[in-house]
């Protein structure tokens, strides 16, 4: 019927393992956790799930400082648990997919450990050292992607040692054989186990340019974000294709990359048969409140003109990869805020605008990805003061922001929008205590929204986002236009109306229209072509054509277009 691969015809269900479910009281969530609510992701049309790091680390973010890539933290059990989630998993059709972060270790591995403790140690050459300048000042002035100069000094060495993100994550030297050797060796340790894929974290960075020199400052710390001066350097596709060779390549893996800034005119040397990699997370939907990088403090906030640009953007990624490629659809993940707050004001209403935003995850062309929450609406959170928060980048882009001038309290604000733990608290999956998610003290706090938004409550609730996504599901894997949107093309519609996300997927003759009012409007259309078209699904009861209710989402299907 279709030579679909067996990624490109399911969901994928993103997991934060810390924030899932605890089943030993501790506060953090853990493996058999996650192996206890498989039955509920499949009944999400779950066939991957993607574990965010579960390896040993320091937890300084979160597990993507990691200490040891081929072992299990024992904050979420043992390798036997793991082994068993995998086999548990496969038993319902559903593959485990790992978090592989090979730009950076933890400064707590013991190649870093050893590399730091002197220029003539065994791993010396592991990571990225320079001199200081003649003054004493870091080689560059490189801003690190959480905040502060991306060098930091070491005493034993008399070097600074570069880092993309935060100093406990030092860069590792992906120029020496030795490293990219072990890198291979553990990603295959992990093949062996059985897991169905990778996300590999970070990977733009992994080749450094050949001179380092400073950037033109971006901010008033006269720093310039390390984005700008390292990402994608050119050479970096070979050492990936000996990545894919040693590793990925002659495997029924998926593997999907996080690659921002990757141009949707470069794909073909990144995805597809002559690629790298299967899929590319690239953040051009994402970032479109961040016109000038990454910064928060200069970032622009919600603003209705987000809509015909998130269309054109997206848009273009459905065409990039309609041949080359494939798209990995997502709207969520552990470093965004939540899609209901993001992509709306604040006064629309929650339920409506998380399923107009199931709808476009579930209607477009790729592999749909829900992250944990998604599928209950779950809203940001809005702490009263920053030591409330535990996101490392959180913590770095206020002080930032202060540094800039700013007043705490709009510091706060800022936070308050962007910060990573908005999609970080613990997964709400009953009304009672701490949301079901753990007896103990939860080590982030849980959402007060909970008794209305959790599992227990929303599969009760027969309208609720939860059900919704549901039928979705149902639409999308199991109806008679589910070819349709698993197969069929992409094509744009009622792309000069700024408030209404439109397009069309056809197989054939047969078509399937997804029609999204972005605003809190009515709007009106004209689309001849539905005419007598079949109404599949909405988010609102009635509805008639022509005419789109606030936040109205609709999935026609209509056959013998001319
Ligand atoms: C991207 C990950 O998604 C994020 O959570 C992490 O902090 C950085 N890479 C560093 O590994």
């Amino acid at each position: 019927m279709s030579d679909l691969k067996w990624w490109q015809k399911t969901n994928v269900y993103q997991i934060y393992p810390k924030s899932f479910l605890d089943t030993t009281g501790s506060g953090t969530g853990d493996l058999n956790g996650i192996t206890a609510k498989l039955d509920y992701l499949k009944t999400l049309g779950t066939g991957a799930v993607w574990l965010t790091p579960v390896y040993p680390s320091p937890m300084v973010d979160n597990g993507y400082d990691i200490a040891d890539f081929t072992d299990i933290d024992p904050a979420y059990g043992s390798m036997a648990d793991m082994e068993r989630l995998v086999a548990e998993a496969r038993r319902r059709d559903i593959r485990i997919v790992m978090d592989l972060v090979y730009n950076h270790t933890s400064d707590k591995h013991p190649w870093f450990v050893d590399s730091a403790s002197s220029r003539d140690s065994e791993h010396s050459d592991w990571y990225i050292w320079r001199d200081a300048r003649p003054d004493g000042t870091p080689p560059t002035n490189w801003r690190s992607i959480f905040g502060g100069s991306a060098w930091t000094w070491c005493e034993k060495r008399q070097q600074y040692y570069l880092h993309t993100f935060a100093k406990a994550q030092p860069d590792l030297n992906w120029e020496n054989p030795a490293v990219r050797r072990v890198l291979y060796e553990a990603a295959n340790f992990w093949l062996d186990k059985g897991v169905g894929g990778f996300r590999i974290d970070a990977i733009v960075y992994i080749k450094k340019p050949a001179q380092f020199v400073d950037g033109e400052p971006d901010s008033d710390d006269g720093m310039v974000n390390i984005h700008s001066m390292i990402a994608n350097t050119p050479g970096i596709l070979d050492l990936l294709h000996e990545f894919k060779a040693a590793v990925f390549a002659g495997h029924d893996i998926f593997t999907v990359a996080e690659a921002n800034g990757v141009a949707p005119a470069d794909l073909p040397s990144w995805v597809g048969p002559e690629g790298v990699f299967d899929m590319l997370f690239e953040f051009s939907h994402m970032n479109l409140e961040f016109p000038t990088g990454e910064l928060w403090s200069q970032a622009t906030g919600y603003t209705p003109d987000i809509i015909p640009r998130l269309q054109e953007v997206l848009f273009a990624s459905q065409q990039a990869t309609a041949e080359q490629g494939w798209y990995p659809v997502f709207f969520e993940n552990h470093d965004q805020m939540r899609c209901v707050r993001h992509f709306f004001p604040d006064e629309a209403d929650r339920a409506l605008t998380a399923k107009v935003m199931a709808v476009l995850l579930l209607t477009l062309r790729g592999t749909p990805f829900i992250y944990e929450g998604q599928e209950l609406g779950l809203d940001n959170v809005a702490w009263d003061s920053i030591a409330a928060y535990n996101d490392i980048s959180s913590h770095g882009q206020y002080e930032l922001a202060r540094a800039e001038g700013r007043s705490q309290a709009e510091a706060l604000a800022i936070v308050n929008r962007y910060s990573r733990d908005n999609a970080r608290t613990p997964m709400q999956w009953t009304t009672g205590k701490n949301a079901g998610f753990s007896t103990g003290l939860p080590w982030l706090p849980v959402h007060d929204d909970f008794a209305a938004a959790c599992v227990e409550s929303e599969t009760a609730a027969a309208d609720s986002v939860l059900n919704f996504y549901r039928r979705l599901v149902a639409l999308r894997y199991d109806s008679s236009v589910a070819e349709i949107l698993q197969q069929g093309s992409f094509a744009p519609l009622l792309t000069g109306d700024d408030s209404i996300i439109a397009f069309k997927r056809s197989l054939g003759n047969r078509h399937v229209y997804t029609l999204l009012n972005f605003s809190g409007r009515q709007q009106t259309y004209s689309l001849p072509e539905l005419q007598g078209a079949e109404l599949l699904l909405g988010n609102m009861a009635g509805g008639s054509l022509g005419r789109l209710r606030p936040w109205e989402a609709v999935i026609y299907t209509q056959k013998w277009v001319k």
